[in-house]
């Protein structure tokens, strides 16, 4: 049962409410298997997205999640929308909740304001990536693509390697796998992998090798070049390296060892190119599945709403 009128992080969530989500999503996986028209749960709104940074997967698919459940999807664009005039976020906001629509999809650049949306809409607010702070649907859809291949989250060990400062994927995925009983290795370089994050429950490891060492999951993140504006990161070829992850760091990895990506990937950065065609990639899965992840999180959020009318 979700309880909430909002969906802006995994923080503050329950090993229920997960456990929930996830359950709803691979129904509705199962759904779209079988028969796309027939099968589907079926609800009735409005969503807007609202996206202030770029995305091709997590916005085509809330887009995808929105219509297969029956939603009617509108998209404000906001290179062409009044934003560009130096309209502020507020406005704007109170500008889409006023006509009515029961759910904005948003992503910022900015950590927090989806909280701050929360707090001054009637519609129901679904983060897409806030900042450097979550991104929750991506966190459950790497959940539910980690619990289809292991059957289960209790004792894996999930190595994470990148730029571990900067990504609100690392943080979502540490929140919720913490939650659900795996275990959190970061690695990477130091100045993107703070010794302070053990405090939220991660191991840190600055050796890759030995990161990755009886791994059940190997997580490349992408280097985000657009929020590197400290000089911590000054080169993609000595990153790659020390920390760019190929086939052979497999060999120290479990024998049915995982790898994922949330993409996209910057190959020969994070990634070798030759594992796009890896027998143990689930990177077209975890996008897959993010199509189901959105449709559970968008129906009980509309769920939430028609039991309060
Ligand atoms: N993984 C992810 O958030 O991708 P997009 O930026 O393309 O949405």
């Amino acid at each position: 049962m979700w309880n909430y009128k909002d969906f802006i992080g995994i923080k503050n969530l329950t090993k229920e409410d997960i456990k929930h989500i996830l359950d709803l999503s691979f129904e509705m996986k199962q759904q779209m298997i079988n028969d796309k028209a027939r099968e589907i749960k079926q609800t009735r709104g409005n969503m807007t997205t609202l996206f202030f940074e770029n995305s091709t997967r997590t916005k085509h698919s809330f887009y995808m999640a929105g219509q297969n459940i029956g939603l009617r999807v509108t998209d404000l664009a906001i290179g062409t929308s009044s934003v560009q005039k130096g309209e502020s976020l507020m406005d704007t906001l109170q500008t889409i909740d006023s006509m009515g629509t029961d759910i904005i999809v948003m992503r910022h650049s900015e950590s927090g304001s989806q909280e701050f949306a929360a707090r001054n809409c009637k519609a129901s607010i679904i983060s897409a990536g806030d900042g450097t702070n979550e991104h929750p649907t991506q966190a459950l859809l790497d959940a539910m693509t980690i619990l289809d291949k292991k059957g289960s989250f209790e004792g894996l060990k999930v190595t994470i390697a990148g730029d571990i400062l900067h990504s609100r994927v690392a943080k979502s995925n540490l929140y919720l796998l913490n939650k659900m009983g795996a275990k959190v290795t970061f690695t990477g370089p130091t100045t993107l992998v703070p010794k302070a994050i053990t405090q939220m429950g991660a191991k840190v490891c600055y050796d890759l090798k030995e990161s990755v060492k009886d791994a059940d999951v190997v997580m490349g993140l992408r280097i985000q070049m657009e929020r590197q504006n400290s000089g911590a990161f000054p080169d993609l070829r000595e990153y790659n390296k020390t920390y760019g992850i190929d086939g052979a760091i497999f060999d120290y990895a479990k024998k049915d060892a995982i790898l994922m990506h949330p993409a996209p990937v910057n190959w020969g950065v994070e990634l070798d190119r030759s594992l796009f065609t890896a027998p143990y990639s689930v990177i077209s899965e975890q996008v897959t599945n993010g199509v189901a992840v959105r449709m559970a999180v968008l129906y009980m959020i509309m769920e939430y709403r028609n039991n309060r009318k």
